[in-house]
Formats: structure tokens, C-alpha cells, sequence
């Protein structure tokens, strides 16, 4: 189908808290570096975004600051719209769900469905605070984990041992907002049959969508659809929200992820008159950008709430990301394990392009991907300073020393081989870009602009021009050689500053200023020819267009981030989980918890050898208050392992338990005795430890797997 006009959308981010660069790496960059291409390609194009300013992830932030939702949202909203600004995600509007166009567009919208009998009206029983005179949300019940027993597990999951919950689960129940006891109370929402919609949306997904949509997408929904849609409430009890838009229905506000995607609706109609245009015409592009833990809402709720309402686009891709870790751990906003971007632009001034070239090539695109400051560093100064930075700097100092400052003439009488293949080579990075952003790889395609680099340097480097120069006054007809290479690596800049443009806009600036073009020259089609820049034409010397970034900075934001990272605290609300108490379980953070370690393959797990033994005999070790000399029954022999458990465990007390041990772990020494293994114990949050062991005796010497 022939598009006429693209709708891109970036996800609302929740103005719970500043955003990080993993937000920035799975949703926002790669909708500005589309955004961008498609706007340089001169085509129809709105790029719309705002806060999601609803929901329990602002009325727990709220209760956390000790100040009004509004509050939060007024904070929040500023500090992300001001990132986003600066790292140069061009909007064409940033909106809020709080206010008045969003508040009256989602409640048509549901009053839309409630007359078209959409919804189906369910009555519950659901946990109210009596002194509060509230509704209480899963996350505002704590009581003792049934699982782990954690007295402060919440009503929707225990973040010590990350069991998904319901409140009926909790022992003990209570409320977090006071003393008051628990009382149930009926209650009643409104449902969209989701499984209604699922014949639906099976033949538009699994027949539509198979080979259009990231494999990780359309993995996930099949996922969902394989596994059954259930009816979901798209009405919550709260005093915060769009209220819902109708008779009776006091103390009731729509459900966030019912409001916020239509919030991509209305901020369209802020933006322009002509919303119509982009959100109900056939031949509109509707993209959503997103992280992974947002693909069913995009790709099932919404599409299925767009469909029940009727004459609108349905989204033609969803291409979301997976997820960025920092230095080789989840990211975690609770416990502070994260790069800021609004830090990140107060530490590193004017570097925003740096920022963006690392989170695209790094791009968690298919899979879970790291970021370490090391990288950073070796991507800055291997490819932006060495490769990109130093062949434009080289370019304008040769011809301003060979060639008076001025764009030097392209003789056609000497040209090679060499000269050829680098024009063939503008022009095909040209369609391989294209290639890859119109297909949303984005790495790719910036590995295309740093090649053509690449490449540009090492023609220069073959054509030696400063060396060409020395002979040039024994054989003057030796400067067209120079003019030559000069006249084309000024091109390929031009080019460079192109097909860059998307990815690294502030960089293509500076390079237009140097090379005293306007900004027009950065239009697509202008790519791939080599007379973008007129001969005799005068540039300006250059600007350096990157730094290097040295050793002692990566060693200050390493060590900024151990600093920031906040140590077993009381549980808090992670911004980048989903609360809501039918969301997906999401990955459950523990701050009392290791932060997972780097992904490893089967075949790494495969070299441990488990087995099961049993202590035989355990006594102290001299000098060594924590050490413990144990003798273990592996089945096929008896072996010595020194155990740090000493502090834990007496020895009379554990002779006869079974244990799990890593049987092929290389022996070592100490004081004096050869350990031959370890045994595997867990750690609690306070310090215990308890046997990782099978639960019921199995036989000396199992392997475990
Ligand atoms: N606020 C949600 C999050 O941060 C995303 C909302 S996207 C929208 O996960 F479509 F609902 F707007
Ligand atoms: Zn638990």
C-alpha cells in the first residue's frame, strides 16, 4: 500500500521520574532517527509524544515525595520534556494526558464504546480503606508474602522473591495508606470483552502481521493470543484520572492504559486541525515506538479499543525494543542503577550526538543489550573521533593547505579506478541506509554511515595528497591528482553530513556551517550525488566535531553510578514497571536483591557439574572463624569442601543434610587444607543462609540440572 502520510508515535513516559538512557535506546532515539529520514525525505510526516500523567505510578510517587500527583506531574513532565529537547528527539508536540483536549478526547472515546454496548458491567468485591474512604489499587495492600513470607509483599507482587500476587493472596492484609482495617466492599467497572476481539485480532496479527512485524513482537502476541484473552477493567476506583463519563460513576477514573495510548490521539489534535487526516485515512502509517514491556498494550488492548470504536488506522508496525542494561545489570530506578539523561547532559555539555551514536549502535533492537561506560569511550574514540571526526577534519585541513580553501575541480582526465569506486560507493550506502531504516534497523544503518567513513579514510590514505604536494612543483599536473581526492572526500563530507543527519543531527549542523551550505542541502535526495558542493566554492576551516573522552571520566561515571546505587532499602516503586494490577508481570524488581547477572548460554550452564551429597562429618577450621571442614557423600566418593558457612551453622547441626555442590570446581588451598568444590547456599535478604539442596533426599552423587 502507498502511504500518503506517517503517524509516529514514541510512548507516553509516566512523569514518575527523569528518563534514562534505556528509554532513550528502546523507544525515543529510533523514532527520532526515523522521524528525521522521513522528514529529510520530504515526506508527510507528525512525530507526537507526551507524559502519561495518570495512573498508581504517579499517586505512589506522590505518597513517596509527600507531595499532590499534580505536583509530580508538573516536576516530572518539565524534567522529560527538557531531555528530550536537548538530546535533539524532535517532537512536533510533546503533550500531557492531564490536560483538557486529552481529558475530553479519552472520554468521548469510552463514552463512544459505552453507547455502542461495548462494555460489559461487572460487580466485585475489592478491598476498601474505611478511614481513607477509598478504593485501595493492589499496590496500596500490603501484607505477609504467602511465598517467602516478606511482611511487606504488595497486593500485586512480592519484590523479595518477585512472585506475581493478587491482594487475596496476602496474609494479613493491610492498607498503605493507614491503619484502618481492610474492609471489602462491591464495587463495579466496566470490562472490554478483550475476548471478544480475539478471532479478530488472530487473523490480524497471525495472518497480517507474521512476517512485517520484529520477531520479538509478533513473538509476544502470539504468545498472548495462544494463551487466551481475558475481559479487563478499563475503569479504576481513584480521585486520579480522566473521570469516567458517566451517571454514577463517582470516585471512578479510567484505567491509565486506557487513557494514555488515546493520548497519542489527542495530542494529534493539538498539534493540528488536519488530526483527522493522520489518525482515520487509509493510507496514513500509524508507527508506535516502544519498549517491550509495553507490546500488548500496543499491539492488542489499543488496536482492539480502536477497532470497537471504529474509523480509525490500526498501527502498521509496533517496532519496540528489548531492554538496555547498564555496566552488565538491570536497570533499576529504584535502586538508582541507572544513567540519567538530564545528568548525563550536565556532565557531558554539547555531547548529545555521542549519546545517540552509542545507544544506536548499542540498540537493544533484537535482544537484551549493555551499556558500559567503556564502550562508550571505545565507540567515542574509535569510531566518532578516529574514524568519522578525523576524516572531515582531515578533508578541510588538506584542502585548505593544497587547494586555497576552496572546493577544488574534479578532473576528469585523471580519475581511476579508485576515484570511481568511491562514488559508487556514496551512492550505494545511500540504498543501504534506506534499506535498513525503512525495515527499523537502526544499527544497521548507522554501521553503513561510519563504513562509508571508513572507507573515505582509507581512499585518502591511499592517495597520499600531502605526499602528491612534494612533487607538485617539479610536475605541476600532479595537483589535479590532489584536486581530485580533495574534490571527492569534500563530497563524500557532504554526504556524510546527510545520511548522518538523521542519527546525528547536531553533528550535520556543524557540518553545514563549515561547509557554508544551508540546511536544504540535508534533504535525502541530495545523497548520493557528488556536486553537492561547487568548485572554487570557499569552506570555512573545521571544527573539531568530536572529543575524545578520556580514561578518568569513565572512571568518574563508574564510580557515580556504585555511589548513586542505593543499598537494601524499604521496597519502593520501580517507574519502569507496569502497576497496574492486570499488567503482565513485569520484571519484578527486588532492590533487596543482586541485580541479575549478564545473560550466560546453555551450553556455559552445561560446564558445572551439580550433584547432590550429603555432609558425613563437619568440624571448624583452626584459626578461621568462618570456615567450616566438611566431608561429603557424593555417591561415587567422599571428598573435602571448606565452606564459609561457620558464622551460620553449627557443625553437630548439619551432619546429615543434603546438599547441592559444584563437583568439577577447580580444588584450591586454604589453611592448609584442599577444598575440592562448593556448596551452594542461599542468601536471604538479611543475611541468612539456608542449603540450596533438593527438598526431598535424592540420591548421593545426582546430578543437578
Ligand atoms: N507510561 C507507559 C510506560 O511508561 C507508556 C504509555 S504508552 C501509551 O510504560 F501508549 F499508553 F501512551
Ligand atoms: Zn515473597
Amino acid at each position: 500500500m502507498e502511504f500518503k502520510r506517517h503517524l509516529v508515535t514514541a510512548a507516553l513516559p509516566y512523569a514518575n521520574g527523569p528518563v534514562h538512557i534505556g528509554h532513550l535506546a528502546g523507544c525515543y532515539l529510533p523514532a527520532d532517527i526515523y522521524v528525521r529520514y522521513l522528514r529529510a525525505q520530504k515526506r508527510d510526516v507528525k512525530f507526537v509524544c507526551g507524559s502519561d500523567e495518570h495512573g498508581v505510578p504517579i499517586t505512589i510517587r506522590a505518597m513517596k515525595e509527600g507531595i499532590t500527583p499534580q505536583d509530580v506531574v508538573d516536576k516530572y513532565n518539565a524534567i522529560i520534556r527538557d531531555s528530550f529537547a536537548d538530546m535533539g528527539i524532535s517532537f512536533d508536540i510533546y503533550s500531557r494526558t492531564s490536560n483538557k483536549t486529552h481529558h475530553e478526547t479519552a472520554q468521548a472515546f469510552f463514552r463512544k464504546l459505552y453507547d455502542n454496548g461495548v462494555f460489559e458491567e461487572r460487580e466485585s468485591e475489592q478491598y476498601y480503606d474505611a478511614e481513607k474512604n477509598t478504593f485501595l489499587a493492589d499496590r496500596y495492600i500490603i501484607g505477609t508474602c504467602p511465598v517467602c513470607s516478606n511482611e511487606n509483599a504488595y497486593g500485586d507482587q512480592c519484590e523479595k522473591c518477585g512472585s506475581t500476587l493478587s491482594p487475596e493472596q496476602l496474609i494479613n492484609p493491610r492498607s498503605a495508606l493507614s491503619s484502618a482495617p481492610l474492609v471489602k466492599k462491591k464495587t463495579k467497572h466496566w470490562y472490554f470483552p478483550l475476548d471478544k476481539y480475539e478471532p479478530w485480532l488472530k487473523e490480524w496479527i497471525s495472518e497480517g502481521k507474521k512476517d512485517q512485524w520484529k520477531p520479538n513482537v509478533y513473538g509476544q502476541c502470539k504468545s498472548w493470543l495462544d494463551s487466551g484473552l481475558q475481559p479487563r477493567a478499563m475503569t479504576r476506583d481513584s480521585n486520579w484520572g480522566v473521570p469516567v463519563p458517566i451517571e454514577g460513576a463517582d470516585g471512578k477514573v479510567l484505567y491509565v492504559w486506557f487513557d494514555a495510548p488515546i493520548g497519542y490521539i489527542s495530542a494529534t489534535k493539538e498539534l493540528t486541525t488536519q488530526w483527522a487526516d493522520y489518525w482515520c485515512q487509509e493510507d496514513t502509517k500509524l508507527v508506535h515506538f516502544i519498549g517491550k514491556d509495553n507490546i500488548v498494550f500496543h499491539c492488542i488492548i489499543f488496536p482492539s479499543m480502536l477497532k470497537a470504536h471504529g474509523g480509525f488506522v490500526l498501527p502498521d508496525n509496533v517496532p519496540a525494543n528489548e531492554f538496555l542494561n547498564i555496566e552488565g545489570q538491570k536497570v533499576s530506578t529504584s535502586r538508582n542503577w541507572a544513567v540519567w539523561v538530564d545528568e548525563y547532559l550536565k556532565d557531558f555539555p554539547g555531547q548529545q550526538d555521542v549519546l545517540r551514536y552509542v545507544l544506536c549502535a548499542n540498540a537493544p533492537e533484537s535482544k537484551d543489550n549493555d551499556f558500559t561506560w567503556k564502550d562508550f569511550q571505545d565507540r567515542t574514540n574509535n569510531e566518532l573521533v578516529s574514524v568519522f571526526g578525523n576524516f572531515v577534519n582531515r578533508a578541510f585541513v588538506l584542502m585548505h593547505k593544497l587547494c586555497g580553501g576552496r572546493v577544488p575541480a574534479l578532473h576528469t582526465d585523471v580519475m581511476d579506478d579508485a576515484d570511481r569506486a568511491l562514488i559508487a560507493e556514496i551512492s550505494n550506502t545511500k540504498n543501504s541506509i534506506e534499506q535498513c531504516l525503512e525495515n527499523y534497523r537502526f544499527r544497521d544503518g548507522l554501521f553503513e554511515v561510519i563504513d562509508l567513513a571508513r572507507k573515505a579514510n582509507k581512499y585518502m590514505q591511499d592517495k597520499e595528497p600531502w605526499i602528491v604536494a612534494k612533487a607538485v612543483a617539479a610536475e605541476p599536473e600532479k595537483q589535479k591528482l590532489i584536486d581530485n581526492c580533495l574534490h571527492l572526500c569534500l563530497q563524500l563530507t557532504a554526504n556524510l553530513a546527510i545520511l548522518a543527519n538523521p542519527f546525528l543531527p547536531h553533528t550535520a549542523q556543524k557540518m553545514c556551517y563549515m561547509m557554508k551550505v544551508v540546511d536544504r542541502m540535508l534533504e535525502w535526495e541530495n545523497a548520493g550525488r557528488t556536486d553537492l558542493l561547487k568548485v572554487s566554492y570557499p569552506l570555512r576551516a573545521p571544527e573539531l566535531l568530536f572529543r575524545k573522552v578520556e580514561d578518568a571520566e569513565v572512571a568518574a561515571q563508574v564510580e557515580k553510578l556504585h555511589n548513586n546505587l542505593k543499598k537494601a532499602t524499604t521496597p519502593v516503586m520501580d517507574n519502569n514497571t507496569t502497576p497496574q494490577q492486570e499488567a503482565p508481570a513485569t520484571e519484578a524488581e527486588n532492590p533487596q536483591y543482586q541485580p541479575q547477572k549478564p545473560e550466560i548460554t546453555i551450553d556455559d550452564f552445561m560446564k558445572i557439574d551439580l550433584r547432590v551429597a550429603t555432609i558425613v562429618k563437619a568440624q571448624k577450621v583452626e584459626k578461621a572463624d568462618k570456615l567450616l571442614q566438611l566431608e561429603l557423600d557424593l555417591g561415587y566418593e567422599t571428598r573435602t569442601v571448606l565452606s564459609g558457612i561457620a558464622m551460620h551453622f553449627k557443625p553437630e547441626d548439619i551432619v546429615g543434610k543434603q546438599v547441592t555442590v559444584v563437583a568439577n570446581l577447580a580444588p584450591r588451598k586454604m589453611r592448609g587444607i584442599e577444598s575440592k568444590g562448593m556448596i551452594l547456599m542461599a542468601q536471604n535478604a538479611d543475611g541468612g543462609l539456608v542449603f540450596a539442596a533438593p527438598v526431598v533426599p535424592a540420591d548421593n552423587g545426582g546430578e543437578v540440572r
